[in-house]
């Protein structure tokens, strides 16, 4: 069967978790499930695979293909930051292995009708979870011009912030910006026309910093890296695999802090904080798709995955 998502740097995902057949492992961002599937297949009988996903729709998508597993499946809507309260209501403390394949899914951009594409005629609305109390119309249409552009500068890296929330307040004043077409062409707009062929579509940052902030979403990463130390057992591993650089960069700086976690003045002889290493950089230069697997599956160009093994407890 042909599933919506093509998993990216699946062997290597593999490879850095590490499998022992007997394991408990847990995909936070089960998708369409092609991650957790190849997990699956080196589980043996007494192996367990937990998953989760924020969006409904996922959970129904990977519980299906994932049904083969029976009793050793455990599928839940819900967000990797409340991992620690996942576990213990299923009676597990600690896991050997958990995968976090941040961003969202080929699904969510193209099929799922809620606005996540700038290509797309549809609401804008870009929660993952529809639970969620605020969709990106709200944001859009609702908040102040100095919010808007906090927003894009903040988690879009947008250096015409400014001129991008002066358009969408003039032009809400009109009417109410209801699509992501109708934002995605505001925001074109902005930039000037574009000689030659452009890299990428002028909302790309856009798009981003409004996703971010409708799910929370680098808040959610942080919460869930605080918890996680105490959920993996000695020698588990987490992988994590980022879209862009201010997830990369909050993976990046809590594993150097995991490993160095040592707060002694540089010039101490010798450590007296007492503080030991917690985990271990299986790599320290992060992992990337080869150039075959970008040419093949180009969403997979930005991945940067990372690796830590957990210490002794
Ligand atoms: C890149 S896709 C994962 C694709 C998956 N690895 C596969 O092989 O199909 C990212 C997924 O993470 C989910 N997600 C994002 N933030 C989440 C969170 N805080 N908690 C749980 N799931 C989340 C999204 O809903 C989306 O389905």
């Amino acid at each position: 069967m042909d599933y919506p998502h093509e998993p990216v740097l699946l062997h290597e995902v593999t490879r850095a978790l590490s499998i022992v057949p007997e394991g408990i492992y847990v995909d936070c961002t089960v998708g369409s499930g092609g991650h957790s599937e190849a997990i699956a297949r080196e589980l043996g009988a007494d192996g367990k695979l937990l998953c989760l996903d924020r969006d409904p729709d996922a959970v129904d998508i990977a519980g299906k293909r994932l049904a083969f597993l029976g009793q050793r499946l455990i599928i839940a809507q819900g967000s990797f930051a409340d991992l620690r309260d996942f576990l213990l209501e299923r009676g597990i403390e600690r896991v050997h292995g958990v995968l976090l394949d941040l961003g969202m899914s080929s699904y969510q951009l193209e099929k799922s009708g809620r606005g996540f594409s700038f290509s797309r005629k549809e609401p804008l609305d870009m929660r993952m979870d529809p639970d969620l109390p605020q969709t990106a119309s709200d944001l859009v249409n609702n908040a102040s011009r100095q919010e808007l552009a906090a927003i894009l500068r903040k988690f879009g890296e947008e250096k015409r912030a400014g001129l991008i929330a002066k358009k969408i307040v003039q032009a809400r004043e009109e009417s109410l910006i209801r699509t992501s077409l109708e934002l995605a062409e505001l925001v074109r707009s902005v930039f000037p026309v574009s000689r030659g062929k452009r890299m990428r579509h002028p909302a790309t940052k856009t798009f981003q910093a409004l996703r971010i902030a409708v799910n929370n979403e680098l808040e959610q990463l942080v919460s869930f890296l605080e918890q996680l130390p105490a959920l993996l057992r000695q020698g588990g591993r987490i992988v994590i695999i980022s879209y862009h650089s201010l997830e990369d960069r909050i993976v990046k700086r809590q594993m150097e802090k995991w490993e160095h976690p040592c707060t002694c003045p540089p010039d101490f002889p010798r450590c007296v904080c007492g503080n030991k290493p917690v985990f271990e950089r299986i790599t320290k230069r992060p992992i990337r798709p080869d150039t075959m697997e970008i040419a093949r599956n180009p969403r997979a160009r930005s991945a940067v995955m990372r690796v830590a093994e957990r210490l002794s407890q």
